[in-house]
């Protein structure tokens, strides 16, 4: 449709030009120079499925140092091994709305990845955004805007990145719902979903929190399974080459999600620079678009020499940028087995015995940061009457099997493919093994004498409360990734709908019919519906614990019994029903040949469409109460540069290195003398090399060139151009805890465009938000805000510029409170307060 970008974006522009990578880039070109044809095809290539310790690995340039980098998942602790620490999920940090624990976090993550040799993590996530409340991988990220994304995004690279371990952001872009998100080979048959996006809404929303990412220093970004506006998300040159490396300037590795790649010369030249796991599409029999195939494609001509260069010096570079060459550990672990001792190589015919485990303990203390972020994420709904917090000797009767550990074990399931017991994380290739769980109903007990647990999902039949007693339900909705299917759901929630699993309703209605006082006690990935009981007259209060991780039980019972006062604010809206949302949001069913997702809904998911059409949500977008209450006083705005309607100019890219253009020899490929290899494993060699001669066969893509692109005016450094950044208002608002007892808040600022805009935009967006220190009874705290010239713009598909609508009689409003439906002091720009 028009102003869908599926233009197609070449060359690749080379990275090397931004001056913070200048360093790196120097050694990288020193090294990449000398390196001979197979150890350049190597770094590129992953040595195929299950074919090494890590989910991927590439192969080595040991001449150099440079040994088989180690990729593994998660976004939330090392992914498939032990003795490590099962933090929160993206969503829970999101629910702190605290920057702070979001960067702490991270370190820790990153410390625990390098602890395990992990040369690049799998995370973290900005894509899903949560576009769609069913979508099933909206948890591994921070929630439903891009501004809490790009925050959530940058903190946690930037904690990952300060172990000199290498960050992914993925999944660029569109990858908002499971179902059909892979191609059926063979390709003619069905291709991946295809994400629509028009060009406005990819900036504005989608590309965001990205961008923000590639500014924070991100090492590398993983491409999607879907294809973005019909074209495959590995191969799109608009979204790789063009927005990517040109417009947000990224100096670091494009790799594929996994098994996506599903063209080798098509790849190259739209800009991917790493396949991963290396195999093509179809994995297991030693078969590859790149590996032996790239290096055929350099003899042959048909890829140009200076792309390879670009691809492998952005991979040498980005070693060198995190410090890889000083005294990075190689992996010492394996996560295709438990076991001391297995096959190196698990998918190959015949494949040697390793060392496979040694079960290095990198936990450290992390499981107080775990902790604080599970309970700083507590988003407390309802609380009719000071319910919460509890007295430790209340007489409290515990339903629902959400509150204990699985039975079998926390880690029964792969990969959490189940949802028995407490939901600490949804399941796939986002989670990591529980070195423990720490069940609720255990912290519960340790921390109250007068428990009864009735773990059965159905109430008691005959059960009466005792008086006085209160009931504490839990419940839970699951979802994931799309390669399992739990309970119906094939990683959406495409069965449960935003209902709790295993009747939930019907057992806080049950408790509720018979108890004076229920409590609620929520774990999920995302919005589950409320209506059929948050209005009972029972149901006094309601606790949100999003997917707490290992951290389950204690993280819970600071908050029930009162030693920290409820801080969390909702990611997203929890709507009264489906249906207040677009149908445009919902899941997309089957189409033959390719199913389109239309994203018509354009800028206007969550909070902006409701707001848009007037529906009142039950809980708005950034809601969450306190034991305490908070006066926000005194705003204040401070002009500190002045608004022009255009940026100023970018600065023209700095040089790239440059290499010898000479096809290298033949020889270089050949298969060294006394080679002994192991089937499947993905080499650079090839039997024949010296019979090729140069390709002239082959077509290229429609639109393909070789004169490098103008500079993109939005572009300039990473990230983009840096005058986005600039601060062109400060905002001050004091903060003072009126309340009894000590507690946070959230200061968040949402924009409201000059109301003469002509430019179609959402009437409030949320562009800045901080969290308070902890306050003390009467304590205040100033509380300052920056917003920056990209948070004042429109992205203008003609001049293909961020473009600010100033006015001279209209001001921005600038609305402070702490949620989307509770804003109760503004800002303007042209007047002040
Ligand atoms: C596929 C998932 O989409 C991606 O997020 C993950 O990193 C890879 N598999 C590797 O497990």
């Amino acid at each position: 449709p028009a102003g869908y970008v599926a233009a197609p974006y070449y060359p690749t522009p080379p990275g090397g030009w931004v001056s913070n990578w200048t360093a790196a880039y120097e050694k990288a070109q020193k090294v990449v120079a000398n390196m001979t044809l197979a150890e350049k095809v190597n770094l590129t290539t992953g040595t195929g499925e299950s074919m090494g310790p890590c989910v991927g690995n590439t192969g080595s340039a040991l001449r150099f140092g440079i040994p088989n980098l180690c990729l593994q998942d998660s976004a939330l602790g090392v992914g498939d091994t032990d003795n490590i620490t099962a933090f929160p999920a993206g969503i829970t940090v999101g629910a702190t709305w605290n920057k702070a624990l979001a960067y702490a976090r991270g370190l820790a993550l990153g410390a625990e990845a390098r602890g395990k040799g992990v040369n690049i993590q799998l995370g973290p996530v900005v894509g899903p955004i949560g576009r769609k409340p069913r979508g099933g991988r909206n948890w591994e990220g921070f929630g439903a805007d891009p501004v809490l994304q790009a925050w959530g995004g940058a903190e946690t690279i930037k904690g990952i990145q300060a172990n000199g371990v290498i960050a992914t952001i993925k999944h660029f872009i569109g990858n908002e719902q499971e179902a059909y998100r892979m191609d059926i080979i063979p390709h003619g048959l069905m291709q991946a979903i295809s994400s629509n996006i028009d060009d406005r809404t990819l900036h504005e929303l989608y590309s965001w929190p990205f961008a923000e990412a590639i500014r924070a220093g991100v090492g590398a970004v993983m491409t999607s399974y879907n294809d973005v506006n019909g074209s495959a998300s590995s191969q799109n040159s608009m979204m790789i080459n063009g927005i990517l490396k040109d417009e947000f300037g990224f100096q670091g590795i494009v790799m594929t999600d996994w098994l996506a790649q599903i063209g080798g010369v098509s790849s190259a030249l739209s800009g991917l620079d790493m396949a991963m796991p290396g195999d093509g599409d179809i994995p297991f029999f030693g078969l590859a678009y790149w590996a032996y195939e790239l290096s055929t494609s350099i003899l042959n001509g048909t890829v140009p020499l200076s792309r390879l260069n670009d691809m492998v010096t952005r991979i040498v570079a980005t070693w060198y940028q995190l410090g890889q060459d000083q005294d990075y550990p190689l992996p010492n672990f394996s996560a295709n087995t438990a076991d001391a001792t297995g096959l190196c190589y698990p998918a190959a015919l015949f494949s040697p015995t390793c060392i496979t485990n040694e079960y290095v303990n990198v936990q450290a203390d992390h499981f107080k940061v775990a902790r604080n972020v599970s309970r700083e994420a507590i988003t407390l709904l309802k609380n009719t009457n000071n319910t919460l917090p509890l007295s430790t000797s209340a007489t409290l009767a515990v339903f629902g099997s959400d509150a204990e550990n699985n039975p079998d074990g926390p880690n029964a399931c792969t990969q959490r493919s189940c949802d028995t017991g407490v939901l600490g994380m949804g399941w796939g290739s986002g989670t990591a093994n529980y070195p423990y769980l720490d069940a609720p109903i255990d912290a519960i007990k340790r921390k109250a004498a007068n428990v009864t647990y009735y773990s059965s999902d159905s109430f008691p039949s005959g059960l009466t409360a005792a008086a006085g007693e209160i009931a504490i339900v839990f419940v839970n909705s699951d979802s994931g990734e799309n390669q399992y299917t739990v309970e119906g759901n094939d990683g959406d929630r495409s069965a449960s709908g935003l209902y709790t699993w295993h009747n939930g309703d019907e057992l806080v209605e049950a408790a509720a019919a018979k108890y004076a006082t229920v409590i609620v006690v929520v774990h999920t990935v995302g919005p589950i519906l409320v209506e059929n009981w948050i209005d009972l007259p029972s149901v006094k209060a309601v606790v949100f614990a999003h997917l707490p991780g290992q951290e389950a039980g204690d993280s819970l019972t600071d908050i029930l019994f009162g030693d920290y006062s409820p801080s969390g604010h909702l990611p997203y809206s929890i709507p009264v029903a489906e249906s207040d949302y677009p149908s445009s949001v919902s899941l997309v069913g089957f189409e033959f040949f390719q199913v389109q997702d239309t994203f018509s809904e354009g800028l206007y998911i969550d909070y902006r469409y409701l707001n848009k059409h007037s529906v009142a949500p039950r809980f708005a977008f950034g809601h969450g109460l306190s034991y305490t209450t908070f006066s926000r006083t005194s705003a204040t705005i401070a002009a500190v540069t002045p608004l022009s309607s255009i940026p100023p100019a970018r600065a023209p890219k700095g040089s790239t290195p440059v290499y010898s253009s000479a096809i290298p020899p033949a020889s270089e490929v050949a298969w060294p003398a006394g080679f002994s290899t192991i089937w499947r494993y993905l080499y650079p060699y090839l039997d024949d090399p010296q019979s090729i001669t140069a390709s002239s066969t082959f077509t290229y893509p429609t639109g393909y060139q070789t004169t490098p692109q103008p500079d993109p005016p939005a572009g300039g450094d990473q990230g983009g151009n840096p005058a986005l950044w600039d601060t062109m208002f400060t905002i001050s608002v004091t903060v003072t805890n009126t309340g009894k007892v000590v507690g946070k808040d959230v200061v968040m600022v949402f924009v409201q465009y000059p109301s003469d805009n002509p430019w179609d935009t959402p009437i409030i967006q949320l562009r800045a938000f901080e969290k308070t220190d902890t306050l003390a009874e009467g304590a205040n705290e100033v509380v300052t805000l920056q917003i920056t010239r990209k948070d004042l713009s429109i992205w203008d598909v003609v001049s293909q510029n961020w473009i600010i609508p100033v006015s001279s009689t209209a001001p921005f409003l600038f609305w402070i409170g702490d949620s989307s439906a509770n804003l109760t002091l503004a800002c303007e720009s042209l007047s002040g307060i």
